[in-house]
């Protein structure tokens, strides 16, 4: 158990209530949990149901989607839980809007996912107008964080912006340093957006968030787990954080780059390719789980 609670905010980033109950007797707290398509679809339950032969309607989904959510709900702190919309390359805001309206009266602490996108970013704006919380998820560049930053304004909660670290360091990047760059182009701003650390692979990258003092960092239960294995350490002064691949050579730096954050969310540019291959994924993954993938719209 920890004895001292880090700065930053631990959330699980999982589809199943039970892995939450086990981190919470590690940790002794968890402050929130991310959920997102893919791992709904690796839902215990839902893959019973998919291996038994029998796919879910939309609307079964959505249930299911709602039931996991709930038991999930109670068990978390004040960071809540994330829920996502589902979008694919041709949902407008209004009909991620109208998921999110739904998905917000789910539970009591929801935070509404949207992707970062041109039309997510019209759904997180038009959200946060009507006061439903919202984490902007598959963020992967500084102008990115931009965009979200300005288009989110109105809010008077907290807004959540996920950068992905593993998906960066995938690819050779250092996805550590775009944390840093958001964290610094932020410090001149109102404050309304926090970093959520997302994609979290290592123990290494969860403990250089901790070293950064983001707002808060979301890991699957194995990187939890392995160090809750290692006995939960924390770093001190002299961490330092190595951003090497898989074969230990070293991740190509991301640079800071200067960013007026002044400007209207529309003139910041979103288009990334990571951030369309996630929506891929997720589309792909939340399709497997239904009868019929035309008929969502
Ligand atoms: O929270 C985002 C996370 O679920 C993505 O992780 O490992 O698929 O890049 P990963």
């Amino acid at each position: 158990m920890l004895t001292k609670k880090p700065k930053t905010k631990i959330l699980v980033d999982g589809g199943d209530p039970e892995e939450t109950l086990r981190i919470k007797s590690l940790i002794g707290f968890v402050d929130g949990q991310t959920t997102n398509p893919s791992l709904i679809a690796k839902n215990p339950e839902i893959q019973r149901r998919i291996i038994s032969g029998h796919k879910l309607s939309l609307a079964e989904q959505s249930e299911e989607y709602k039931k996991i959510v709930q038991k999930i709900s109670p068990l978390v702190g004040d960071a809540g839980v994330s829920i996502e919309v589902f979008a694919n390359f041709s949902t407008t805001a209004e009909q991620m809007l109208a998921q999110g309206e739904d998905m917000f009266s789910w539970i009591p602490n929801a935070y509404i996912k949207y992707p970062c996108t041109y039309e997510g970013l019209r759904a997180a704006q038009m959200s946060v107008e009507r006061g439903i919380r919202v984490n902007v998820t598959l963020c992967f560049s500084q102008e990115q964080a931009a965009s979200i930053y300005a288009a989110t304004r109105a809010s008077k909660a907290p807004v959540y912006v996920s950068p992905f670290i593993g998906r960066l360091d995938d690819r050779g990047e250092n996805g550590m340093d775009l944390i840093r760059a958001i964290q610094q182009m932020y410090k001149a701003s109102d404050g309304h957006v926090y970093v959520l650390a997302a994609s979290i692979r290592t123990v290494d990258q969860l403990l250089a968030c901790f070293a950064l003092g983001v707002e808060l960092v979301t890991a699957p239960i194995r990187v939890l787990e392995s160090w809750a294995a290692k006995g939960l350490p924390m770093p001190d002064r002299n961490f330092v954080y190595r951003g090497v691949d898989t074969d230990g050579k070293p991740l190509k730096p991301i640079p800071y780059k200067d960013i007026d954050l002044t400007k209207p969310w529309n003139a910041f540019n979103l288009r990334n390719d990571l951030t369309r291959k996630g929506i891929k994924t997720f589309v792909t993954d939340f399709e497997g789980t239904l009868l019929r993938p035309e008929s969502v719209g």
